[in-house]
């Protein structure tokens, strides 16, 4: 028997309609799924644009000094780069192709915040020649060659320098970034970061305006954050330096499931804020907590192959190719057949490709699945799309943005004309 009780991981606003469907956005789901096809990413729009202005109006309740920075890589397609630029907030790429997309999106470039650990003299050229707002600088080698090129050019750059405050937050090894042993930005325990500030201060083209770090993603304490905002606050008045933007990236974690209890966007906002000191400017860049749970990923089910007295096999159309999350961190998901919520059946959801550790979702119970249901696995919005490949030769789903009952397909699905385009 279905329960209509949804857990957090879904959209807000997600409801299940007297046809015991699931609306998200106001649309059926299996409407939408007979329209674009599966598998599709399904995000409500508004559940977007309501964790954006919670970032906003946490902090603009407190203080007129702060930034939102969309960390577009969770989801850098060009729909999202333009709400969030509609919803106020500045926008960070890692990279020359999300600095492309930003561009293509029209973000205007002076809210555009550049990071990356091997920028290239290409990918920083692109940047320059765009006009660029902030270039966070990685290394020493960067720091030589973005004077190099700016005084070519004859511009002066602001620039924020990224530091390794040495914390580690509880989370997965392959998403922290805070310790000194990292490959990214400079440490603080090691001086580095101090001999950064110099070498920036001393170029004549460099305007060396905020310190930055990103301890990590997917984070539930709040703790590691006040600690990481007083180690920059005090980085800045140890070496001297007048700058006054405290950028501490992103990591607010979210629910993937009901049992995940991460703190409210509001809390975080009010911790960093706590542990400020005054006249600085506060940043963050958050991309998983404004598009994660905003998104759902609707598969159909093909086979379900019963092995009696050992498991369930459920396989969908799609695996590892849209979500390699599962398999990249040991990330958990829930699941359930859209029309027929809860279910007692343990199963493993499992995609098509020809790997066994293809799995998306171990254990989850289902109501008697079958060929042709559909199955939803929510709380896919953040780095599903942007993390999505070819393996196997799959044509990457569609992205459909719902809001008001109107399914709006915003990236369409790949052709298979599309797996040669690019043969010569
Ligand atoms: N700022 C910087 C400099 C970052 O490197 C990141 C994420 C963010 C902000 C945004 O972090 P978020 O708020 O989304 O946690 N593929 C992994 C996540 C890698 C995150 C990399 N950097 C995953 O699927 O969990």
């Amino acid at each position: 028997m279905a329960t209509t009780a949804l857990s957090q991981a879904y959209p807000l606003g997600t409801t299940i309609n007297e046809r015991g469907h699931l609306e998200i956005g106001g649309c059926d789901l299996i409407e939408v799924a007979e329209q674009h096809g599966t598998p599709a990413y399904v995000y409500a729009e508004d559940d977007i644009r309501a964790r954006a202005r919670a970032y906003v109006e946490a902090f603009s309740s407190r203080t007129g000094d702060f930034e939102v920075i969309y960390a577009s890589k969770a989801l850098p397609i060009t729909a999202a780069y333009r709400l969030m630029a509609e919803e106020g907030l500045s926008v960070d790429v890692a990279s020359g192709g999300e600095l492309h997309l930003a561009l293509k999106a029209a973000v205007p470039p002076e809210r555009l915040f550049m990071h990356g650990n091997n920028k290239s003299r290409a990918e920083l050229e692109l940047a320059f020649d765009a006009g660029l707002g902030y270039l966070v600088l990685d290394s020493l080698h960067e720091i030589e060659l973005a004077e190099e090129l700016l005084a070519g050019r004859d511009r002066r750059q602001a620039v924020l320098i990224r530091v390794t405050p040495g914390i580690k937050p509880s989370t997965h090894s392959y998403i922290q970034t805070g310790q000194l042993d990292s490959k990214f930005g400079f440490g603080l325990e090691d001086g580095l970061a101090a001999e950064a500030v110099r070498r920036a201060q001393s170029a004549a083209h460099l305007d060396l305006v905020g310190i930055h770090a990103h301890i990590g993603s997917q984070i539930f304490e709040l703790e590691p954050y006040a600690k990481t905002i007083q180690l920059l606050a005090d980085f800045v008045e140890s070496s001297g330096v007048e700058c006054r933007l405290l950028n501490v990236g992103g990591g607010l974690g979210i629910a993937y499931t009901a049992e995940d209890e991460p703190p409210s966007i509001e809390s975080y906002v009010d911790a960093l804020l706590r542990h400020a000191p005054p006249g600085v400017t506060v940043l963050c860049e958050p991309g998983r907590s404004l598009v994660g749970n905003a998104g759902v990923t609707v598969y159909t089910v093909g086979t379900v192959k019963r092995v009696e007295d050992v498991r369930t096999w459920v396989a969908v159309d799609g695996g590892m190719s849209d979500n390699l999350r599962p398999m990249l961190y040991g990330a958990r998901y829930e699941a359930e057949i859209v029309g027929r919520f809860g279910g007692d059946e343990i199963c493993t959801v499992v995609g098509m490709h020809c790997e066994s550790g293809d799995v998306l979702v171990r254990d989850v119970p289902l109501d008697d699945p079958r060929p042709g249901d559909l199955l939803v696995i929510p709380a896919t919005g953040a780095y599903g799309h942007s993390m999505a490949n070819n393996y196997n030769a799959l044509r990457r789903p569609p992205v459909v943005f719902c809001r008001d009952g109107h399914a709006r397909l915003v990236v369409r699905r790949e052709t298979f004309d599309d797996l040669t385009l690019r043969d010569v």
